[in-house]
C-alpha cells in the first residue's frame, strides 16, 4: 500500500452515500427543527410605501416609538422600498429589462430607506448594516448597539425566480426569511393600515372590506385579491420553521407597534405553518 493510500481518512457522513433528491432518505438527518441563532431577537419590517414614502409626519412618530422600544427589545429593523421602486420597475418594464436586473435595483431602494431610518436612529448608537454583516456579525452589532437597520429585500437578485416580471420576492418576504432563518422571537409588518381586510380598504368598495383579526396562511392562500404584502410571503410562511405567527400593524396609529412588541393583539395575527416547539 502506498503512503498516500495510508493517509486517506475517510469522513464519515450520515448523507455520504444518499442522493439528495430523496426525502424519505434525507428527513431522518434533515428534517429536525434548526437552532434559534437569536431567540431574543425582534424584527420590524417598516412599510415603504405606506410609512417611509410619506415622509416626516409618518416617519418621526415611527422613530420615537422606535426609540423609546430600545431599552426593551433588541430590534432588527428592516425597510421596504416604496414608490421609488415602483417607478423603477416601470421604466425598466418599458426597456424590458429582465426580473433579474430589476430586483437589484429595487433592493437598493429599500436600502435608502433604511439609510434613511438610521441617520435618525443615529443618536441612539443605530446604524444601517449590509446584508453580509447582517448573516455574519448580527450578534456583535446587537451587542454594542440596541438595533440595527437593513434592506428588507432578499439578495436573490440575478437569481430572482422569472415566475413574473415583478421580483416576486419582496421586502415582506425577505424580512420574514430572515427572521425565521434566525429564530427571532417575532416578527412585526408596519403599514398604514389596520391589518388584513377582506380586501383593500382604500381600493373600490373598500368601506365594505372587513378587518381579519387572526387568519392563517392556510386561509389567506384562498383569498382572491390583493393582499398588503408580497403573494412570496404566503409560501415562506407556510414552511417556516420557527416564527408561528406575524403581526401587521398600523404605524400611523401611536403605540400598536409598541403594544405588539409587548404581545398584546392590535393588528392582524397570520398564524404561518410552523409547529410549536
Ligand atoms: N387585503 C388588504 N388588506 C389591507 N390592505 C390592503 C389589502 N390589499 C391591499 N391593501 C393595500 O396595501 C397597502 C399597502 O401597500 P404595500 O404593501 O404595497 O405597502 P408597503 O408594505 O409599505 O410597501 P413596501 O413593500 O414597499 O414596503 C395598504 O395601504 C392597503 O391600501
Ligand atoms: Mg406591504
Amino acid at each position: 500500500m502506498s503512503d498516500t493510500a495510508k493517509n486517506i481518512k475517510h469522513v464519515s457522513s450520515p448523507l455520504a452515500r444518499q442522493t439528495l433528491l430523496d426525502d424519505d432518505l434525507t428527513r431522518p438527518v434533515a428534517g429536525r427543527r434548526p437552532i434559534r441563532l437569536l431567540p431574543w431577537l425582534q424584527v420590524v419590517k417598516i412599510g415603504g410605501r405606506s410609512i417611509m414614502d410619506r415622509g416626516r409626519d409618518a416617519i418621526l412618530p415611527v422613530v420615537e416609538e422606535l426609540r423609546k422600544l430600545l431599552p426593551e427589545h433588541r430590534l432588527l429593523i428592516l425597510t421596504g422600498a416604496g414608490v421609488r421602486a415602483r417607478h423603477l420597475y416601470g421604466v425598466g418594464l418599458d426597456l424590458g429589462l429582465p426580473v433579474g436586473s430589476l430586483a437589484p435595483l429595487a433592493a437598493s431602494e429599500a436600502g435608502q430607506n433604511g439609510h434613511i431610518l438610521a441617520s435618525l436612529l443615529a443618536p441612539e448608537g443605530v446604524s444601517y448594516v449590509e446584508h453580509p454583516t447582517i448573516a455574519t456579525q448580527l450578534a456583535i452589532h446587537l451587542s454594542a448597539a440596541r438595533a440595527v437597520v437593513g434592506s428588507a429585500f432578499p439578495p436573490y437578485h440575478h437569481h430572482e425566480f422569472p415566475t413574473s416580471r415583478i421580483p416576486p420576492h419582496r421586502a415582506d418576504t425577505g424580512a420574514f426569511l430572515l427572521a425565521d432563518a434566525l429564530g427571532a422571537a417575532g416578527l412585526t409588518i408596519v403599514e398604514d393600515v389596520d391589518g388584513v381586510y377582506t380586501a383593500d380598504p382604500k381600493g373600490p368598495g373598500g368601506e365594505q372590506a372587513q378587518l381579519l383579526r387572526e387568519t392563517s396562511v392556510a386561509e389567506l392562500a384562498k383569498h382572491v385579491g390583493p393582499l398588503p404584502f408580497d403573494r412570496a410571503l404566503l409560501e415562506v410562511m407556510a414552511t417556516a420553521r420557527h416564527l408561528e405567527r406575524v403581526q401587521l400593524v398600523n404605524g400611523l396609529a401611536p403605540g400598536r407597534l409598541t403594544a405588539a412588541l409587548r404581545g398584546e393583539h392590535v393588528g392582524t395575527i397570520v398564524h404561518t405553518g410552523a409547529r410549536p416547539a
